[in-house]
């Protein structure tokens, strides 16, 4: 997961203030999820894969260890794999292990993560030379010399991609196939619609680790941006919002609240929020649609015996002429 700290000299990182100050005024109040993983809340994220109501993490690494075979029979062995964001020492190595690649590339925009996790896979995969590429992978990226005569696969999983809103989705869908190129697979997970009871708690846990991970955004802005946002004065709040086909993320304010951020004034009245994050659920034909407008044809799909969670196997297949 990426964290987007502060700059390397250790002042106040400009993207974060800005972001936070243009959240905070806009109507409705909105802040980039991705400032919700500095190291705590990255560390915080790590917590919420283990706990019992987030079912997507043990679901697809599930799905994984049973299909991964598959996938290196459809794809044969010996290609690039090409990681969007750093590997996890969890699901990495079980694709690794089956489709056997010749090099491993994960790309991040944290070149923390990214040496952790070459560290980490290199003492596992001591043969497999690892090709860490540090960056944003929604821009064009050069691919080492060693990933670029190989076949490639690409690897999303976790439903990353539901964190991002329809059109942001499409956009990377369509960079990925074109830092990829025509011909590449991309094995991608996608979370599943399912009934609201399954859905919220797995968001708003009975431990109150997702409410903590939420909250520590307050913590961030307090101590980067030198605000004094009183976090007792917000709730974490975690809602199925059935139009969107989404779970949204939301600090609200349990009393009228006057703060300051980085020199600017707000104030909150009590039952406003600030939206923190989104993530996106699937029905089947959301998935096809959605990797269709990216540019990826599905070619397999596989999903648990509860339908909770899918994991997609998609083609950069030539565009064919339309009607
Ligand atoms: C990283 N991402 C796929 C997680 C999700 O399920 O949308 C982030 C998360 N937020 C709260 N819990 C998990």
């Amino acid at each position: 997961m990426m964290d987007s700290d502060v700059g390397a000299a250790g002042a106040p990182n400009d993207a974060f203030r800005d972001d936070v100050l243009r959240g905070l005024g806009g109507k409705p109040r909105a802040i980039p999820a991705r400032w919700l993983y500095d190291h705590t809340g990255s560390g915080l994220f790590e917590d919420i894969t283990d706990l019992p109501e987030y079912y997507p993490t043990r679901t697809e690494r599930a799905l994984l260890k049973k299909h991964c075979p598959e996938v290196a029979d459809i794809a044969g062995t010996g290609h690039a794999v090409i990681e969007f964001g750093s590997g996890s020492s969890v699901k990495t190595p079980i694709l690794l292990k089956a489709v056997r690649p010749a090099v491993y590339v994960p790309i991040d925009i944290s070149g923390e993560f990214l040496r952790e996790s070459a560290v980490t896979l290199g003492k596992q995969f001591p043969d497999l030379p690892i090709d860490p590429v540090e960056a944003d992978f929604m821009h064009p990226i050069t691919l080492p010399p060693a990933a670029q005569k190989l076949p490639r696969i690409g690897f999303f999983p976790g439903s990353t991609i539901g964190n991002m809103v329809p059109r942001t989705a499409v956009d990377l869908l369509r960079r990925m196939r074109e830092n990829l190129s025509e011909g590449a697979l991309l094995l991608i997970g996608m979370d599943r619609v399912k009934s609201e009871a399954i859905l919220v708690p797995a968001y708003d846990d009975a431990a109150g680790v997702t409410a903590n991970f939420n909250l520590n955004l307050i913590d961030r802005i307090n101590r980067e941006l030198d605000g004094n946002m009183p976090r007792k004065a917000f709730r974490h709040r975690a809602l199925w919002n059935e139009s969107h086909a989404r779970i949204e993320m939301h600090l609200q304010a349990t009393q009228d609240v006057d703060f300051t951020v980085a020199g600017h004034d707000f104030r909150m009245e009590k039952g406003e929020s600030i939206h923190t994050e989104n993530s996106h659920k699937f029905k089947p034909r959301d998935s096809r649609l959605l990797l269709r407008a990216g540019g990826w044809e599905p070619i397999r799909e596989w999903t648990d015996e509860k339908g909770w969670f899918s994991l997609i196997l998609a083609e950069a297949a030539p565009e064919p002429l339309a009607p």
